[in-house]
């Protein structure tokens, strides 16, 4: 790695090497006895390479180090090791400059002022960027209607709805006109109404303004409608990385079926898991698909009686579920039991 703080506009919009964070936290121990030191390890050697223009998803169970690897990005946390370098600045030596690259919109933070209308939120961020006042007011109107918030520019931030203030969001994030966008779970909370407008908006304005973007998110929709890449992260580490259908194929994630049987004996078959109901007799068994005509003949076989078949596309969902350490079993209990009753 170069000695320079700055290594030429040809770099990669990110690049993190051996990053690690170690957040250190002062636990009371109870009353009169004092606290202990307690570290935390949020990011355990993270290695990522983002390009220019790529739109790139981070997914992982909560506490996985999302939002620690936004922050460090973003220059609003230091690092505690490794480095991180945006468009060719090194965030630590250089945090300045990074700023002047990225817009950021981090989750359940109150960036916005409420008292304020739309508009004046924006010219007030613009103000903050040094932007002269004309562009401020060309670049907020400009936004404004990327958003959709041109009919409520003159009304105050509390009369807004939750999707509005999420969308105004975004705008105050790019009054700057950034190049790296990093967005911490940017639908969360929204309607399906709500979410299907900010995807909107984000694919437009992805291919409209070219920008990089490095996004957050629980929604497995959304990583799938989105992203060129997923990074999948578990306690703090990378475990798999790639476009939606390598990630699925990684994992091995597969179609199942549920069957649904009744009659004696059901619980034995072949000593697959077999989630029993004794209250009416019937029987659930999930199997990969390729499995199911040998299930199914030895099922009847053994006098059961096939009830219903379900097939479950192998999906993003169970890939995820399998690299970060849950069965698909833990998770298909409450949809099933739910049918049932
Ligand atoms: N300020 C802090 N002080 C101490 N520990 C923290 C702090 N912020 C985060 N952590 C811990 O670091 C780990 C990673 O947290 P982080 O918020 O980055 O996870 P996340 O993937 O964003 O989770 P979520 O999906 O819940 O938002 C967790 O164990 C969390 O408890
Ligand atoms: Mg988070």
């Amino acid at each position: 790695m170069p000695e320079r703080a700055f290594v030429g506009d040809r770099a990669a919009a990110v690049l993190l090497q051996g990053v690690r964070k170690t957040y250190v936290v002062r636990e009371r121990l109870g009353l009169l006895r004092g606290t202990k030191r307690r570290e935390i390890p949020a990011l355990r050697g993270v290695d990522l390479r983002i390009e220019r223009g790529e739109f790139l998803a981070l997914l992982g169970r909560n506490g996985a180090g999302k939002t620690t690897l936004l922050k460090i990005v973003a220059t609003l946390l230091l690092p505690s090791a490794g480095e991180v370098w945006v468009e060719g600045y090194e965030a630590v030596r250089v945090p300045k400059e990074v700023r002047k690259k990225i817009g950021v919109v981090l989750a359940g933070e109150r960036t916005l002022y409420w008292k304020l209308t739309g508009l004046e939120n924006l010219l007030l961020f613009g103000g903050l960027y040094n932007l002269p006042r004309k562009e401020a007011r060309r670049r907020a109107w400009e936004l404004l209607s990327l958003v959709g918030l041109q009919e409520f520019a003159h009304v105050s931030v509390e009369k807004y709805s939750t999707g509005m203030r999420k969308r105004l969001s975004l705008a105050r994030a790019l009054i700057h006109r950034p190049s790296l966008l990093i967005l911490d779970e940017p639908t969360a909370g929204l309607d399906p109404q709500g979410t299907a407008e900010l995807w909107e908006i984000l694919r437009d304005l992805r291919a409209e303004q070219r920008l990089t973007v490095l996004m957050a998110t629980h929604n497995m929709l959304e990583a799938e409608a989105l992203p060129d890449r997923l990074v999948i992260l578990e306690e703090g580490r990378i475990v798999a990385a790639g476009t939606p259908q390598a990630i699925k194929e990684h994992a091995g994630a597969q179609a199942l079926a549920v069957l649904r049987l009744s009659g004696r004996g059901t619980p034995e078959l072949f000593g697959l898991k077999v989630r029993v109901f004794p209250e009416d007799k019937r029987s659930l068994v999930t199997v990969p698909v390729p499995l199911l005509p040998q299930i199914l003949a030895k099922a009847q076989a053994q006098g059961l009686r096939i009830e219903n078949v379900q097939v479950k596309e192998s999906s993003l969902w169970d890939a995820f579920l399998r690299l970060t350490g849950r069965p698909f079993d833990d998770l298909e209990a409450p949809s099933l039991g739910g049918e049932e009753e």
